[in-house]
């Protein structure tokens, strides 16, 4: 299987992206939560086969499978530590799926199995999105459904703007290739409209603005830090730069009351 930097760092476990699944869901501005949100881009009759594309530990998934109990749902993910988070969620709550270990990049089912293909916040993960998204195409039957949840362009900068102030204060350049969450440079709501519009034809972009806004420096700090490549290797830097940047973040808390990060995101929605 082909991988990037990031799956190696940041999907090895699931620690990281539970701790930023529950920042979104205790933070965010936006009460509605976000499966509510994006699963409503779609009128489910109840009887669809899906196919969840890098699910991680379900958030998506297991609200999918309320959704089509005459159907299926599936879960196709990378790593092994999310398909088995995955697939304890789903056991916690009585859930029936499939759940497969592999790669977005070879699909390992049939041409025109699926009514909806899902790929939400990983298409920036892959190495060869264009690959990904003619899988992705491959398995739908025709007119299936495909959507694609992503970051808006300029996502989150607030978190850029803390963290090189937090570099300043400790008199260091910021390296270039700190920020993790620029990721979503290869593929958010305005860079993924090319790659998808030469496989499908036709996509529509549904627009999701939100913030977090967080009343104390800690929940943003355990966001931030689950960030992998956002703190440097060297542990006894990595503890000067989050003390540095929770100077930075009750800066700004003392005085606006608040330290809001904006993070405008949506989803892709292309027909086969
Ligand atoms: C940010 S998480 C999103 C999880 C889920 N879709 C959601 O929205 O909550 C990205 C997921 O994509 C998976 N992933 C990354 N590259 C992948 C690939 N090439 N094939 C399959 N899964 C991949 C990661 O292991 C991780 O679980």
């Amino acid at each position: 299987m082909t991988t990037t930097t990031c799956e190696r760092d940041w999907y090895q476990s699931d620690a990281g992206l539970r701790t930023r699944i529950e920042t979104h869901r205790l933070y965010s501005r936006v009460k509605e939560p976000w499966a509510d949100w994006l699963l409503s881009l779609n009128e489910w009759r109840g009887d669809e086969r899906v196919l969840d594309v890098g699910c991680g530990s379900g958030a998506l998934l297991l609200p999918v499978a309320q959704r089509v109990p005459h159907g299926l749902a599936v879960g196709l993910d990378y790593s092994q530590a999310m398909v088995e988070r995955c697939q304890a969620e789903a056991r916690a709550q009585g859930i029936r799926l499939g759940l497969t270990r592999g790669t977005a990049l070879a699909l390992p089912f049939p041409a025109a199995t699926f009514d909806v293909v899902m790929a939400n916040h990983m298409l920036y993960h892959v190495p060869d999105i264009p690959a990904a998204l003619a899988e992705a195409h491959r398995v739908l039957k025709p007119d299936g459904l495909f959507i694609a949840a992503t970051n808006g362009a300029n996502t989150m900068p607030q978190i850029d703007q803390v963290h090189q102030a937090a570099y300043a204060r400790l008199g260091l350049p910021a390296p270039d290739d700190y920020a993790g969450h620029r990721i979503s440079t290869r593929f958010n709501l305005d860079s993924g409209r090319a790659p998808i519009e030469a496989v499908f034809g036709q996509v529509s972009v549904v627009r999701h603005a939100d913030a977090f806004d967080f009343p104390t420096a800690e929940p943003f700090l355990r966001y931030y830090a689950t960030l992998a490549t956002l703190t440097p290797d060297d542990s006894a830097l990595a503890e000067r730069l989050l003390a540095a940047v929770r100077d930075e973040v009750e800066a700004v808390i003392a005085e606006r009351g608040m330290f809001t990060v904006d993070k405008p995101s949506g989803a892709f929605v292309a027909r086969k």
